[in-house]
């Protein structure tokens, strides 16, 4: 399982180091020049608060040709047709896996009426409508491939956090004769069809995948170690515990069986990926990690550095929030405290993960649903951004349970906010429902 990286006594070690730089802190220029990293979900919403708060001496630098990010299928695998490589980690027949309620930017929805778990494809169609309506392609520019250098006196880093595949190490997986890949790469279920296959990880992508592929494959076997209502796939659906060593036609399991198996997808997750950014940046990141950020977003050590999207375990309209934080701190709307004071707030918050029992890796979760109103909370005190309600808690509380409850059917549902507080949800299955973007 997750590895302790680091005990308290190396982090306050850590911090003693930090402490004894100090930064300029960030300037408040007529027209400051900003430079975004990534025109996915998480740039191009930050580009759209920028432009609400005055700011129009911007550029989202994205390093495909492509706008949209992650939700943009690309049948190409591992590099795009000019040998780039690819970010997105699409596959055919997505469908969201969130309301898309927790999705949309704010006063921008779905028209009303639309289906609550729209296909990947459709919010793609969404986000690309987003950056025509608000003005927003003029200020992309897409991978070039020549190398130059940008002044930039504030920047905001949003490349994604569902790039970087982790491959896990087993006893034998060399000796294995069968294809491999990782969940980042499949695209379809065709190639598995009739064949025997090895799934391993039950994440959204692998409760996912073992859904779109139990009914094509010859055998499915799933390896994972979630404890939740498992229904029923199809006759040759089989669930192993975690994988013990491979041999070069099959793999053992923790509890001796052995099943013999043609392919292996691993739905294991992904890691930060931040390859970019060298020491000088003040920050240390790692596939598990990235630290020190002030309310998950500033870097403290250069506040003119902002990152969105590296909080996990929230709603994507976490994101978006976190990018009309930077627009606003970038604006002039407010001011950050000094640098010990970030430092002593962030301390204060690793304090509360590791006094739960956590470790590093966890810094930058928010496990609970309270605690991300609060985090809405915190960012509105602060900077006096949109504040979303108190119902998105009710939400991420109901939503979570539901689909491991309902795998086969939570997207069946619609929901809709009624107050602040309270939602309703109710069964209308709506197959093959058209995309409200369709031309
Ligand atoms: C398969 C899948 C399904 C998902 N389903 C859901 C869901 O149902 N609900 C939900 O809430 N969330 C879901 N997510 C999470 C998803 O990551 C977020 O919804 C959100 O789209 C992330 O947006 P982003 O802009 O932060 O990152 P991305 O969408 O990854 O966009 C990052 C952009 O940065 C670009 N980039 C990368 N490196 C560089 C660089 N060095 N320089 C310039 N540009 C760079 C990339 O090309 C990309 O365009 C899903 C994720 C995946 C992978
Ligand atoms: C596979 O097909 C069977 C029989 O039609 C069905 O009962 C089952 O729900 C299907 N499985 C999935 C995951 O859709
Ligand atoms: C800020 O976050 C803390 C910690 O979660 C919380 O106790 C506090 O109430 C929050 N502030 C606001 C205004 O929500």
């Amino acid at each position: 399982m997750v590895r302790r990286l680091c005990a308290v006594g190396a982090i306050l070690c850590f911090l003693n180091l930090v402490l004894k730089v100090r930064d300029v802190v960030a300037v408040t220029k007529e027209n400051p020049r900003v430079c975004i990293v990534g025109a996915g979900y998480s740039g191009l919403g930050a580009a759209r608060y920028l432009k609400d708060y005055g700011v129009d001496n911007f550029k989202i630098f994205e390093a495909t040709k492509h706008i949209g990010g992650t939700w943009r299928f690309d049948p190409h695998v591992g590099t795009d047709e000019d040998g780039m490589p690819l970010f997105t980690s699409m596959y055919e027949n997505l469908r969201l896996n969130t309301p898309k309620l927790t999705m949309e930017y704010v006063g921008y929805p779905f028209p009303e009426g639309s289906q609550s778990f729209p296909t990947g494809v459709c919010f793609h169609k969404y986000l690309k409508r987003f950056a025509k309506d608000f003005d927003l392609i003029k200020h992309i520019q897409v991978d070039t491939k020549e190398t130059r250098t940008e002044d930039c006196d504030f920047v905001v880093i949003s490349n994604g956090e569902f790039s970087s595949p982790v491959w896990p190490k087993f006893e034998g997986l060399k000796l294995f004769k069968g294809k491999i890949i990782h969940s980042h790469d499949y695209k379809d279920p065709e190639y598995y069809r009739n064949r025997r296959v090895l799934l391993v990880g039950a994440g959204p992508s692998g409760l996912d995948l073992a859904m779109h592929l139990s009914n094509v494959t010859a055998k499915l076997v799933h390896s994972h170690h979630l404890k939740y209502n498992q229904p029923f796939f199809s006759d040759t659906y089989v669930k192993k515990p975690d994988i013990r060593k491979f041999t070069s036609n099959g793999v053992y399991f923790q509890d001796n069986s052995f099943e013999q198996v043609d392919d292996v997808i691993f739905a294991t997750g992904y890691d930060f990926s931040y390859p970019f950014l060298d020491k000088s940046t003040g920050i240390t990141a790692t596939g598990k990690f990235v630290l020190p950020l002030y309310q998950h977003t500033v870097n403290i050590r250069h506040p003119t550095m902002m990152f969105v999207g590296v909080l996990q375990k929230v709603f994507n309209c976490v994101k978006e929030a976190q990018g009309e934080y930077a627009a606003a701190l970038i604006a002039g709307k407010f001011k950050l405290p000094s640098q010990e004071q970030m430092l002593k707030v962030w301390m204060t918050h690793v304090h509360d993960v590791m006094a739960k029992g956590s470790s590093i890796i966890d810094v930058n979760d928010i496990p609970d649903s309270t605690g991300m109103y609060y985090y809405f909370g915190n960012l509105t005190a602060e900077a006096g951004i949109y504040r979303r309600p108190k119902v998105f808690s009710a939400i991420r509380d109901h939503t979570v349970q539901f689909r491991l409850e309902n795998l086969l059917t939570f997207r069946d549902y619609d929901y809709k906010i009624i107050d602040e507080e309270h939602f309703v949800k109710w069964y209308n299955p709506r197959p093959g429902n058209p995309c409200p973007f369709d031309e």
